[in-house]
C-alpha cells in the first residue's frame, strides 16, 4: 500500500493532544486519514478532533487515562465497536519524569512504565484481534534512545522505553503471520514539544526540531504491512526527510 491508501482508513493514535502526537495527527489527517485521538488531556482532543474535521476527515476524541488499563482497554474496545478495525495504531502517549533513583516512589515509577509499556500492550491487545481478521495493520510505537542506552534520571521511562522495543521483536513475529506489521519509531532528533521543554538541557534545546518535521514519516508507517517492513526500529527524522525529498522530486 502507498501512501494514498491510507485515505478514508482510521488510525488510532495515543499522545494526540500535544507534541508529536498532535503533528502526527494533523500530517494524517491532511493525508485524508480517520484518527481516533487517546489522550487524557479530554479538552486538547476535542479541540484537535474539531480541527481535523474541518479538513474534512473522521475523527473521534477518546479521553483516557492510559495508566488505567481497564479503561485504556475498554476506550480502545468501543473506538473498534464505533469505527471498526484500524488500519494502524501509533502509541506516542507518554511522561517523562527526571528524577534520582533515590526519589522515585514505586507509584510514581509504575504510573511512568503503565503509560508508556502497559499503555502499548493494552493498545496492541485491543487492536489485535480485529487487524487478524480484517487481514492487515500497522502498530508502531514511539521510540526514544533511551531504548537502546541508559540516562541519569531516567529510571521509569528509559526501562519502559526498552520494554516496548521488546514487545515489538515479539509482536513482530506473531504477527508476520496475520500481515500485521510491528515497528518502533525513534525521532532521530530532539523535538520542541512540552515533553521537551521539562528536561532538555539548553545545549540540546539548540537542537530541537518542530514535531512537523517528523510526522511525514507516520504517514508511511500507518501504511505498512508485514510484507513490507516489520520488526524494525525506523529514524523518524530520516524516513520524513527521504518522503519529502521523494515529493519535490515528483514535483520538478
Ligand atoms: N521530546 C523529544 O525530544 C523526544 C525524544 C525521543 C522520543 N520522544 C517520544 O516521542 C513521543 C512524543 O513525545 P512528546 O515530546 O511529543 O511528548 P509530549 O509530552 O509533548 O506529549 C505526550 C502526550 O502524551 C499524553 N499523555 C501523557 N500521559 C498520558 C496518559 N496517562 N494517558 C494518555 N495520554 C497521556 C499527553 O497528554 C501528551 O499529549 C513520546 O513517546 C516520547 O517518549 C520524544
Amino acid at each position: 500500500m502507498g501512501l494514498h491508501g491510507i485515505r478514508g482508513r482510521w488510525c488510532f493514535l495515543s499522545g494526540a493532544a500535544d507534541g508529536l502526537g498532535n503533528a502526527i495527527a494533523r500530517e494524517l489527517a491532511a493525508r485524508g486519514m480517520n484518527l481516533a485521538l487517546f489522550d487524557v488531556q479530554e479538552g486538547k482532543v476535542a479541540t484537535l478532533a474539531n480541527d481535523l474535521q474541518a479538513l474534512g476527515v473522521e475523527a473521534l476524541p477518546v479521553p483516557v487515562d492510559l495508566a488505567d488499563a481497564a479503561s485504556a482497554a475498554a476506550a480502545v474496545a468501543a473506538a473498534v465497536d464505533r469505527v471498526g478495525p484500524p488500519r494502524a495504531l501509533i502509541h506516542d502517549a507518554a511522561v517523562l519524569t527526571p528524577r534520582p533513583f533515590r526519589e522515585w516512589t514505586f507509584d510514581g515509577w509504575r504510573r511512568e512504565l503503565d503509560i508508556i509499556l502497559q499503555g502499548a500492550f493494552v493498545l496492541a491487545k485491543g487492536v489485535w484481534e480485529p487487524m487478524i481478521a480484517q487481514g492487515d495493520g500497522s502498530i508502531v510505537f514511539i521510540s526514544s534512545g533511551s531504548a537502546l542506552r541508559g540516562f541519569p534520571l531516567e529510571s521509569a521511562y528509559t526501562p519502559a522505553k526498552h520494554g516496548q522495543e521488546g514487545l515489538m521483536k515479539v509482536l513482530s513475529i506473531e504477527g508476520a503471520e496475520f500481515n500485521i506489521a510491528v515497528n518502533t519509531a525513534t525521532t532521530g532528533a530532539p523535538i520542541d514539544t512540552p515533553m521537551s521543554w521539562g528536561h532538555y538541557t539548553p545545549e540540546m534545546r539548540q537542537q530541537m526540531i518542530s514535531p512537523s518535521r517528523l510526522a511525514p514519516a507516520f504517514a508511511y508507517f500507518a501504511a505498512l504491512d508485514a510484507r513490507q517492513a516489520t520488526g524494525l526500529r525506523f529514524d523518524a527524522f530520516q524516513v520524513s526527510e527521504a518522503i519529502m525529498l521523494q515529493s519535490q522530486a515528483t514535483r520538478v
